[in-house]
């Protein structure tokens, strides 16, 4: 097994002050998703994929399940790159369905959280024993160009993570991703669809309690990475689905007036009652919508999947000229 490091805790501490002095002293205030994801937040996104109302993770599972053979036997994949890997859980039906296709020699998983590359990476270097595993701890937003060449490659972007990016940061990240590819290689990506709002917000906004406190962990990143002095219950937690936009933002709200200290940024932040902090939108899909933005980055949709109940979809995309 093979681990680069592109992203060092040097790097994403300097990254943090950056976005927290941007995000922070902006108007309305705004922090970028990718903070959640410390030890705990990873491990609470885990628990939120569990949950009853959080159906994106069951049903793309589903669809992958149903699917993977198609998949495997079409594309003939060799080398397989995950981007935002996390924990691989459902990719392994990828790499189960490849190396049954004879094709499959190496995986190429990566992600901004060390931890959990290292540990997703060292227990499929031991199960899938022929496989050449080769992490890069990355970012999917800048470090692109790290993953190994070779033709015979498939990337593939699972759970809705590219709802995450505003509209032309997706763009930019299709095109991205295009360039990286030969002609003929291949993109799987994962999209949640546009449904009802009740079931939309339930989803961002469980009974449990799961997701605010996911929401809220970006608060105490912020205060053990900053020295940050963030009162956890002096905000709530807030999901709202946007018709106009087509997307879920995740907010933190302000129950009273308050200066925050920030003392690695030497900065004070003043909050109003009422005042929000947006923590993340999750954009939702429509087939015509993702073969259109794939179509401009260089894409033709070949297939398009999904689960039973039409929740969730996956793409398989050929790069083309
Ligand atoms: C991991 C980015 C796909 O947007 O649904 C889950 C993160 N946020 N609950 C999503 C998330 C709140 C999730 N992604």
């Amino acid at each position: 097994m093979k681990l680069d490091v592109y992203l060092t805790p040097d790097d994403l501490s300097e990254q943090l002050r950056v976005d927290a002095r941007e995000g922070l002293t902006a108007k309305p205030k705004w922090l970028p998703p990718k903070w959640f994801y410390d030890a705990y937040g990873s491990d609470l996104f885990e628990r939120i994929t569990k949950l009853p109302e959080y159906y994106p993770t069951r049903a793309e599972r589903a669809v992958l399940a149903a699917h993977a053979a198609d998949i495997a036997h079409e594309t003939g994949v060799k080398t397989l790159v995950e981007l935002g890997s996390g924990s691989s859980d459902k990719t392994r039906l990828l790499l189960d369905a490849m190396h049954e296709e004879g094709t499959l020699a190496r995986f190429v998983p990566l992600d901004v959280s060390e931890t959990a590359l290292r540990s997703a990476a060292k227990a499929i270097d031991s199960d899938y024993p022929e496989l050449e595993v080769h992490g890069i701890v990355g970012d999917f937003s800048h470090d692109l160009d790290r993953i190994p060449g070779g033709g015979g490659r498939m990337i593939v972007f699972l759970g809705g993570t590219i709802g995450n990016l505003a509209p032309a940061e997706r763009a930019a990240f299709l095109a991205e991703v295009r360039d990286v590819l030969g002609e003929g290689e291949w993109l799987l990506l994962g999209t949640d669809l546009v449904k009802d709002p009740q079931t939309l917000v339930a989803a961002y906004d469980d009974a449990d309690g799961v997701t605010a406190e996911f929401n809220l962990n970006v608060l105490r990143v912020l205060n053990r990475s900053l020295g940050a002095d963030f009162d956890l219950t002096a905000f709530e937690h807030v999901a709202v689905w946007d018709p106009r936009h087509s997307w879920i933002e995740m907010r933190l709200r302000a129950l009273r007036d308050m200066t925050v200290e920030v003392p690695a940024l030497e900065l004070e932040v003043g909050f109003r009652a009422g005042e929000e902090i947006r923590t993340e939108i999750s954009a939702k899909f429509d087939r015509h919508r993702v073969e259109a933005e794939l179509a401009k980055a260089g894409f033709a949709a070949e297939h398009w999947w999904t689960d039973p109940q039409g929740r969730f979809a996956v793409t398989l995309a050929r790069a083309v000229e």
